[in-house]
């Protein structure tokens, strides 16, 4: 049956182009490469992000991980990239992109050593940015009720808390109520 709506990004607009490189300050935001592998594996070893990603990685596995970034800019389904400080992996940012609803959904994680100086939400208001600038509509996050580094990471990055999906994703411990917050693109812009 034909669509009665557009898509909100037009199919291949995204893939024509390599994946951008968004830089801000001290920092910037670039597509994953084969080098980040070893960066890959030490982080996933941490016990805070094994905890609220719930997985770890071995090197082969961070291989195809870093490969399936590429390969998901390209599908359209995803634009992943690693934040960088000063040439050095600092963080993740990722937004899974539903271009015909234009609604993205974020993952992050910031590297333990550099924790506490709001990476995380800057590179958040830089990549939910980007997604505006294509015609995305909505950016969602969502967080477990127990992650409240989290929470504050939305609350900065100018996220509206929308409400609590219960049992809503499975960690190694059980169960969690996941928090549910969003970004529109006809909101003010965050300072
Ligand atoms: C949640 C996370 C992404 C925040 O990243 P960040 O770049 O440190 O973000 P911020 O500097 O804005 O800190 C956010 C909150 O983390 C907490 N925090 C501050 N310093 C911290 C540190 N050294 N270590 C851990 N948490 C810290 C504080 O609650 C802070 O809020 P505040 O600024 O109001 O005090 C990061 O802690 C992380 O990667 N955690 C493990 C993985 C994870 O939770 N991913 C998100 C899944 S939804």
């Amino acid at each position: 049956m034909p669509s009665c709506v557009h898509p909100a990004v037009p199919p291949g607009s995204l893939s024509i182009s390599a994946q951008p490189i968004l830089a801000a300050g001290a920092f910037r935001l670039r597509p994953w490469r084969l080098t980040d592998v070893a960066g890959l594996v030490s982080v996933y070893a941490e016990s805070d992000i094994q905890r609220w990603h719930a997985r770890s990685m071995t090197e082969v596995e961070a291989a195809r991980w870093v490969e399936r970034a590429g390969s998901a800019w390209a599908e359209e389904t995803e634009a992943s990239w690693a934040v960088e400080v000063r040439g050095a992996l600092a963080g993740r940012m990722t937004l899974k992109l539903d271009l015909t609803e234009g609604c993205a959904s974020t993952a992050y994680w910031t590297r333990a050593d550099y924790r506490g100086s709001g990476l995380a939400p800057r590179a958040l208001v830089v990549a939910s940015d980007w997604a505006f600038s294509i015609g995305m509509r909505r950016v969602e996050l969502e967080h477990s009720t127990r992650n409240s580094a989290s929470c504050r990471v939305a609350s900065k990055a100018g996220f509206v808390a929308e409400g609590i999906r219960r049992d809503g994703a499975l960690h190694a411990d059980g169960w969690h109520d996941m928090h549910v917050h969003s970004r529109l693109a006809r909101e003010r812009p965050v300072q």
